[in-house]
This record gives C-alpha cells, structure tokens and sequence, in this order.
C-alpha cells in the first residue's frame, strides 16, 4: 500500500510525529512513500527482522555495494576519503566478516570494568565541571550551556584526547555535525550540494586535527581507546592494518557519541521538567530507578528518528515484498511506541518488564556498540543534575522547548530557572 497523504515524515521536522504514525501504522506496519522513494517500516517486529537479516538481506546504503557504484555520482576513492577518512577498514562500511570482528572489539572494548573505572575518573567529573560552569547562574539553556557540551568532552576524554579544551571541542563538534547532515541526507532525494561539499572540507578539516592527537597515542601503555586500538589494531582491522584506520575509529566513536548523546540528554532533561512527579523520584538518587528512566527517555526520545537499508535481494517483510535494490526507512522512534509491544507506549514506565527491549541503538550486527558508553554517560548527567539543582523548572516567560530536528532529534532550547548556588 502507499502512503496517500501530502507530506512525508519530513514535514513534521518541528512537531510531535506519534499522532501521525499511527495513522500510518493503521494503514499497516509497512508502507511505500512516494515522496522519498522508500518504504517507511513502523512496526517492531518488521524493524527487528530486517536488523537480524543485515548483511544477508540488508545493507546500509551507503556500504560499498555490489554493483560498486558508490553515492552522490562520487568515485570509490573519493567516496571512502569522504565518508571512512580515506580507511578502507571503516566500521560503517565494511562488511560480513571484516564487520563482525570490528564491531566485537567496540562491543569488548566497553566492558562494565572499563567503564566503571572511566565513570569515575573521567565523565563523572565533566558531567559535574560542566554543571558547575552555569550553577551560580541561577537559569541557563540546557541544550547549549549543557548537554551540547558534556558529550563531545566525554567521547574526547574516553579517547584519551585533550577534552579540556573547550575551542578544540566546539570545533570537532561543528565539524562532526556538518559530516552527520550530508550522511543523513544520502538516504533522501535530491541531497542538497552544499550540505555534501561543507562536509567533505569537515573530514579534511578533521583529519588534519586528529592525525597529530592521534598519533600521540602510539604508546603501549597509553590509557584511552585510541591506545586501545593501537595495541589491539590487528584484532580489529585485519594484519593489513594502517594507522588511518585509528584514525577513523577515532572519527566514528565522535560522529556515533555525540550528537545522540548530546539529544538524549535534552530528551530527558525535557521528560524530567515536563512529568508532573519524575524529577523528585529521581532525585532520590535510587541507581535503578535512574538506570530505568534512561531507557524510557532512549525508547520514547530516542536521537535517532529512522536508519536507511537496502534490500540486496527480493524480500518479504511485514507482508509486502521489498524488491532488491529498494530502501526501506525503518522508523525506530514509531516502533518504540508500537501497541503491539508496548500495552502503554507513550507512558513513562519505570517497572517495565524488559526495559532494554526498545530499538534506540538498533539490533543485531549494526547494534550500537557505544551503548554501554551512553548508559552510563547518561546515569551520571541525570544524577548529578538532579541532585545538584533540586529545584530546577522551566522558565514560564522564556521560548519553550521544540521537538525539532529530521534525523536525530531533540527537545529545544530548554530554558530552566533554579536557585543559584552558592
Ligand atoms: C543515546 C546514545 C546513542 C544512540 C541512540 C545511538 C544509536 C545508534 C544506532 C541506532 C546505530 C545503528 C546505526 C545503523 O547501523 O544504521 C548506532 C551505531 C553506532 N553507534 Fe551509536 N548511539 C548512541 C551512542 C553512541 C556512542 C556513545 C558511541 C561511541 C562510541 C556510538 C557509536 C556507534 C558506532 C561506532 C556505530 C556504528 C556501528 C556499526 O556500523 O556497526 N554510539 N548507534
């Protein structure tokens, strides 16, 4: 079936979409859009199988494909320059076996010992520092003066990069955004020129301020996951390994844990200040509690609207048959609230039975490996705001918060008021 109203998804950019994707998800759990020459996939279960049947049934579009016809008219080599830094071993774009085993490593790499250990030494306090940057203010923007700050210093900080440089950071930070539009914009119609050119000058612009940082890291007793991925690189990138490899890791761990986690905050600092009762209870500093309420901000804010795949054969799912070479835009946010899994989807849920279940970080091979990394990024920042600014609220007179943004998105600006401290 097609979709028959005017729009797309596209043109509820600064609204509340959940009205309207049930009345898409009414017309089925699957549907062709016209507009964006995809099938938009709203429903859980079709999401999860089309995830578990990646690299099989399914790729992202822009992996190397086998036709060999990279995106944008752009040739291969420009094509991997732009999109893995000029590594032939990106974690994006390689796939099968060479996939499985870098995406193992990420996974390993996060282990509970090695983040408790970072949480304590390394995000607990820039999530504090950066509270404390605004705490005497007795108001600020959230968005701006926080959440937009704490994640590219605690990837950076992870890295083992100069995170206290707060020009470097606002920097990389630009740069990283300008290379995630033109990604995004790969799966739609009609990519905007400049959007693609702003972000290949992004990528040289990196590479030039990441290859002296990154190859600082060269020693084998360095802390850190760029000395990680030194020390481990032929585990992860195959014997044929190059430094640029680490390099683009480095690049992808930013471009992955920044801009979601930065919107995740916002999310939940909006659900907190919005949910008659919630900013109290978690306030009470309860570990569980806190853990759970970071799930049900992911699930029903989650950052990441919609991720492209493309069929690599003729396939069934959900009922309709996606012919090989069509995309499929599976709509994760939708399937976060889909009756069909969640009896009360749009509720925040502190007791649910499986809280992790949602798809926020996708599943299967491509599942986010930095999961784990944001978990506890996100128990620090609620914590500790909580706790610092008991009494913290909107501001009534300030401009409101929006739900604004196409692929990732997030609540602002967020304007609180709070009684300064001391
Ligand atoms: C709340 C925060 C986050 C959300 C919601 C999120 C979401 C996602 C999603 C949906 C994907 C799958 C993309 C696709 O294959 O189409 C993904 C992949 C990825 N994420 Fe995250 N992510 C978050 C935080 C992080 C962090 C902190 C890192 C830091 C290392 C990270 C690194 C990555 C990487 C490297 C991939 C690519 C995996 C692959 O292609 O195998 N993410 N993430």
């Amino acid at each position: 079936m097609a979709v028959s109203h005017a729009g797309s998804m596209l043109t509820l950019a600064n609204a509340e979409p959940w009205d309207y994707y049930e009345r898409l998800r009414d017309e089925g759990g699957i549907l062709w859009d016209d507009e964006l020459q995809s099938w938009l996939v709203l429903s859980y279960e079709p999401i999860k199988e089309i995830a578990l049947g990646e690299h099989e049934l399914w790729d992202l579009p822009y992996v190397s494909r086998d036709d060999g016809e990279p995106p944008l008219g752009l040739t291969a080599q420009a094509w991997q320059d732009f999109v893995g830094y000029g590594s032939p071993r990106f974690l994006m774009t390689d796939r099968g076996d060479d996939h499985v085993r870098q995406h193992r490593w990420w996974m390993r790499a996060f282990s509970p010992r090695v983040l408790t250990q970072w949480q304590e030494t390394l995000f607990r306090p820039i999530v504090d520092e950066e509270i404390d940057r605004f705490a005497r203010a007795g108001r600020a923007e959230l968005v701006a003066d926080y959440a937009r700050r704490v994640s590219p210093r605690v990837i950076s900080a992870m890295l083992g990069l100069p995170h206290d440089d707060a020009d470097l950071m606002a920097r990389v930070e630009q740069l990283i955004s300008a290379r995630f539009a033109a990604k995004h914009m790969i799966s739609l119609p009609n990519p905007d020129p400049a959007v693609i050119e702003r972000a290949f000058r992004a990528t040289d612009e990196l590479k030039e301020i990441l290859e002296p940082l990154v190859d600082e890291r060269r020693a084998p007793d360095g802390d850190g996951l760029i000395s990680m991925l030194w020390r481990d690189a032929p585990l992860v990138f195959g014997e044929s390994w190059e430094p640029i490899d680490i390099l683009a890791a480095a690049g992808v761990a930013w471009e992955g844990g920044t801009d979601t986690t930065a919107s995740s905050t916002a999310n939940g600092l909006q659900l907190l200040l919005s949910r008659p009762g919630l900013y109290d209870l978690i306030r009470g500093g309860d570990e569980e509690l806190v853990r759970r309420f970071v799930e049900e901000t992911i699930r029903l804010y989650g950052p990441v609207l919609f991720r492209p795949r493309v069929a690599r054969e003729d396939v069934e799912v959900g009922g309709v048959q996606v012919k090989q070479g069509q995309q499929v835009l599976v709509l994760i946010v939708a399937a976060n609230r889909d009756p069909d899994h969640y009896p009360d989807g749009s509720a925040v849920d502190l007791e649910r039975r499986a809280p992790r279940d949602h798809l926020s970080f996708y599943f299967g091979p491509r599942s986010c490996p930095g999961q784990a990394l944001a978990r506890v990024e996100l128990e620090a920042i609620f914590t500790q705001i909580t706790a610092r600014l008991p009494d913290l609220r909107l501001d009534p007179d300030a401009e409101p918060p929006r739900y604004t943004g196409t692929m990732t998105r997030r609540w602002a600006p967020l304007n609180v008021l709070f009684t300064p401290a001391p």
